[in-house]
């Protein structure tokens, strides 16, 4: 037993995780064997040069996609190759991405952009679901503006719009990726103390963040690095 892991409430574990892209003929060792464990309630930043796998290991964390090896253990059971379903209900019920250009629904409204994960395949736009909806929205600033679309929304405002949604299904963790990437370093540092009010706040959320900035790297627990497909 490893003693100094013993105690230690972990939430998110990699254990020696490899993926490798194919490319025609040629092959990309993307990561080569990553461990990691995630604390419950901590911020985590990763820090890494460009192409070094950042966004292939948070996909991994997420369950976007799979390791070619190696394990991914959630509360402690392993999910490294989940059936579909299993992936899907997985992130329905625990995780909440944030990516770096929004990915909000140009055609929808900032409520529907928030709900909309929780009416697929129903239909169903309860009052319950619009209040949860507003709350969030209200929490992050922009309850008043419930009916613009995205094209009518500020970089900073898509990105809060985004948390809001990633907040719906109140997850254990955010999987944040260069979220501030596209902002200015104002409004940045704006959705940052969200990230950060989400971690204080009672029954804290766990904060998963990828980054270019030193400076996030210090308003977080710990920091890891991604190099030559392991973390050092
Ligand atoms: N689906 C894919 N098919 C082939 N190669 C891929 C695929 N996804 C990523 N790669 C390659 O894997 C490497 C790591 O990509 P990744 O997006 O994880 O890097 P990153 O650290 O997030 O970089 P950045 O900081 O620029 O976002 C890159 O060389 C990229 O070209
Ligand atoms: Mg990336």
């Amino acid at each position: 037993m490893n003693l100094e892991n013993s105690n230690k409430d972990i939430i998110l574990e990699a254990q020696d995780i490899h993926k490798t892209f194919k490319l025609g003929r040629s092959e990309i060792k993307v990561l080569r064997g990553v461990n990691c464990q995630i604390e419950r309630g901590s911020w985590t930043t990763m820090l890494g040069a460009s192409g070094s796998g950042k966004t292939t290991l948070l996909d991994i964390f997420g369950m976007l996609s799979t390791p070619d090896t190696g394990k991914l253990l959630f509360n402690g059971k392993n999910f490294a190759k989940p059936k579909r379903k299993e992936a899907t209900l997985f992130r329905r019920h625990n995780v909440g991405f944030v990516f770096q250009s929004f990915h909000l629904f140009p055609e929808l409204n900032v409520i529907e952009n928030v709900t909309i994960s929780q009416t697929f395949g129903f239909g169903l736009f309860s009052k319950n679901l619009r209040e949860r909806g507003k709350a969030l929205l209200n929490e992050v600033g922009l309850g008043h503006r419930l009916k613009h679309r995205p094209a009518e929304l500020s970089g900073g405002e898509r990105q809060r719009v985004a948390i809001a949604r990633a907040l719906i299904n109140d997850p254990d963790i955010i999987l944040a990726d260069e979220p501030t990437g596209n902002l200015d370093t104002k409004t940045g540092l704006d959705i940052l103390e969200i990230f950060q009010k989400l971690n204080n706040q009672q029954n804290s959320k766990t904060i998963l963040l990828v980054t270019h900035d030193n400076y996030i790297a210090e308003m977080s627990d710990r920091v890891i690095n991604l190099k030559d497909g392991v973390i050092i």
